[in-house]
């Protein structure tokens, strides 16, 4: 089976409406007209911050050029939680899925990973896509104990994740938290492994549905890294926070990814 590749904009606690807009309608006019029609062809998604859902929907579509993912999601559908905003809602303003379990969600918010598996169920069994982040801290992986974390973040996320849902919506992100915004950037050879170590830990468990789930890598990718780590037979895509803010930028990360460019 041919994995979706991905290239995902995360654009965090930045751009306003009128910014994300412009963003959008720039990046959909930019590509190739053709590029839909590729075999091959990369699957391109922004994250903006929810309040900007609305305008960049405009430019995205399904099966289209751009699709909309929102950065966080309730672990519930509706119901007395003041702040949330869940599957219903990101459905209604046009988002095709969400990002769960970001490090700064997991750091800064205290999300739990109880939770977290709490959320990515709530996104599947309403049939969005959901980005599952996992990563390591800079102290397990001097330690050596990397693959554990990983293996731990896994097995409480999605431990009890009914098998059904383990479908072509779920996708999942290695992201090592000491390559996040600071320029450090995983070599090549060691996502590679951790994104095998990933997909072997799937497949025990979910069996072929599992391996053949897209894994992103992402951690300062940068146009001078992207088309290095994309060329990783077990990268099937990259999740960008800082590179993703720059038009020119993102649209070179996106060119850099196309196989044979
Ligand atoms: P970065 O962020 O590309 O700025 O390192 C990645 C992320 O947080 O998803």
């Amino acid at each position: 089976m041919t994995r979706t590749q991905w290239i995902i904009g995360n654009w965090k606690q930045h751009k306003l409406r009128h910014e994300a807009e412009a963003f959008a309608k720039k990046l959909v006019a930019d590509l190739p007209d053709n590029f839909m029609d590729r075999e091959d062809a990369l699957r391109i998604g922004l994250a903006p911050s929810f309040t900007a859902l609305d305008v960049v929907r405009v430019w995205s579509r399904p099966a289209g050029p751009l699709w909309l993912f929102a950065q966080n999601i309730a672990a519930q559908d509706g119901g007395a939680f003041t702040g949330e905003i869940g599957p219903s809602m990101l459905k209604d303003v046009g988002a095709h899925g969400a990002i769960i379990g970001h490090s700064e969600r997991r750091k800064h918010f205290q999300e739990s990973t109880s939770l977290l598996a709490h959320k990515l169920k709530c996104a599947l069994r309403a049939d969005l896509l959901a980005v599952f982040c996992v990563g390591e801290e800079l102290t397990a992986r001097k330690q050596e104990k990397h693959e554990d974390v990983i293996h731990c973040q896994l097995a409480e996320g999605l431990g009890d994740l009914p098998r059904e849902l383990c479908n072509e919506r779920l996708i999942l992100a290695y992201e090592p938290v000491w390559a996040i915004g600071t320029g450090e950037t995983a070599t090549p050879e060691q996502a590679n492994t951790m994104h095998q170590c990933i997909r072997t830990w799937m497949e025990q468990h979910f069996g072929s549905r599992g391996a053949d789930r897209s894994i992103l890598y992402g951690g300062s990718v940068k146009p001078n890294n992207a088309a290095e780590l994309m060329a990783n037979l077990e990268v099937d895509g990259l999740l960008i926070g800082g590179a993703s803010l720059d038009l020119t930028t993102f649209f070179d990360i996106i060119r850099l990814s196309i196989p044979g460019s």
